[in-house]
């Protein structure tokens, strides 16, 4: 292996900056080239590759999205494209592929590795937390200490005006980012795809809390089966009438910002040891932390939706006793 190639995919998270530069900085380190990919599978189907050294990344650890950009890209999901990206590999000396981004990225990444025997490692970065092998991906802390630092000013006015609010936080199959914000702000209930809480269990949940409280914060995961937070909020304006109720949608501004400290320790020490799991062999698999440990999880066991550990009934048990 002489020469790396690096991209960032899917949607951007905060923290991937400190993945590119790791991987840029580790393979300078072990003496290898570095070639940066612009735009993700886009990119690499179009041959846009840069020569990546130690002055491109520097002073990016604490800059949210990602110098190389990202994208969904629609060619590479065709074996045509794919073949396509494969070529550009070969003909720019490119001999394995660190790739950073969430299940897309590595749905595709599994593909590529085994239809055409090329070296890819992947990095989780997305700020769902939604994949198997890694307690945390990058991005994800950063972007729920978003959640409850918007929340917490949402509180703010709701208890001044006595209202209920419905904030929809993002996580189109994963309620991972509502639940741990939701908890994090104190909210009153919390609404996620996995826990199937439905609009009847929210509505008890409400009935059973106090009454006498000035606001209620109710979280809903942008994914939740209800259909987001105008669904909930029409049937809630129904069922109470009384509530004085108002609906904030949170949006992209979870994807964006300086990436947490934790996030930029994660994203090094993955960048380390993806670049070190190439040369030592690895392929086809992930880099996660689990229990504080580095492991490599294959790609295919990365992306199961298996729901994580913190959709257990104890954790939804947590959400019900201090909602009280
Ligand atoms: O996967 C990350 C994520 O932010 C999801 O939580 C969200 O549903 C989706 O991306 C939004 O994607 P887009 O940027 O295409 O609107």
């Amino acid at each position: 292996i002489k020469n790396i190639g690096v991209l960032t995919s899917g949607g951007d998270a905060p923290g991937m900056n400190a993945a590119i530069r790791a991987v840029v900085r580790a393979a300078i380190y072990y003496d290898l080239q570095v070639t940066g990919i612009l735009r993700g599978y886009e990119g690499l189907v179009h041959g846009d590759f840069i020569e990546m050294n130690r002055k491109s990344v520097a002073n990016i650890i604490q800059r949210g999205g990602t110098i190389l950009k990202t994208a969904r890209s629609d060619a590479f999901r065709t074996m045509e494209g794919r073949e396509q990206a494969h070529a550009q590999l070969l003909k720019h000396n490119v001999d394995a592929l660190i790739v950073i981004g969430g299940d897309g990225t590595f749905t595709g990444a599994n593909l590529f590795t085994s239809e055409f025997d090329f070296p890819v490692v992947g990095l989780p970065g997305t700020i769902d937390n939604d994949l198997q092998g890694t307690d945390f991906t990058i991005g994800y802390d950063t972007a729920i200490n978003t959640v409850v630092n918007a929340v917490d000013k949402i509180r703010d006015t709701a208890e001044s005006h006595d209202r209920l609010f419905i904030v929809e936080v993002m996580g189109r199959d994963s309620g991972l980012i509502a639940l741990r914000s939701g908890i994090g702000v104190g909210a009153e209930a919390i609404l996620i795809p996995e826990a199937n809480m439905g609009v009847e269990g929210l509505i008890t949940r409400l009935e059973s809390g106090r009454k006498d409280k000035a606001s209620k914060i109710v979280v809903v995961a942008e994914g939740d089966e209800v259909g987001g937070a105008f669904n909930v909020g029409e049937v809630l304006k129904k069922k109470f009438p009384n509530y004085d109720i108002r609906i904030s949608v949170l949006g992209h501004i979870q994807r964006g910002g300086k990436p947490s400290c934790m996030d930029r320790v994660l994203a090094s020490r993955f960048g380390v040891a993806a670049v070190e799991g190439v040369l030592a062999g690895q392929s086809g698999v992930m880099v996660g932390q689990v229990n504080r440990e580095l492991v490599f999880t294959r790609f295919d066991h990365a992306i199961k939706h298996i729901d994580a550990q913190e959709v257990s009934p104890a954790w939804l048990k947590l959400v019900e006793i201090l909602s009280l």
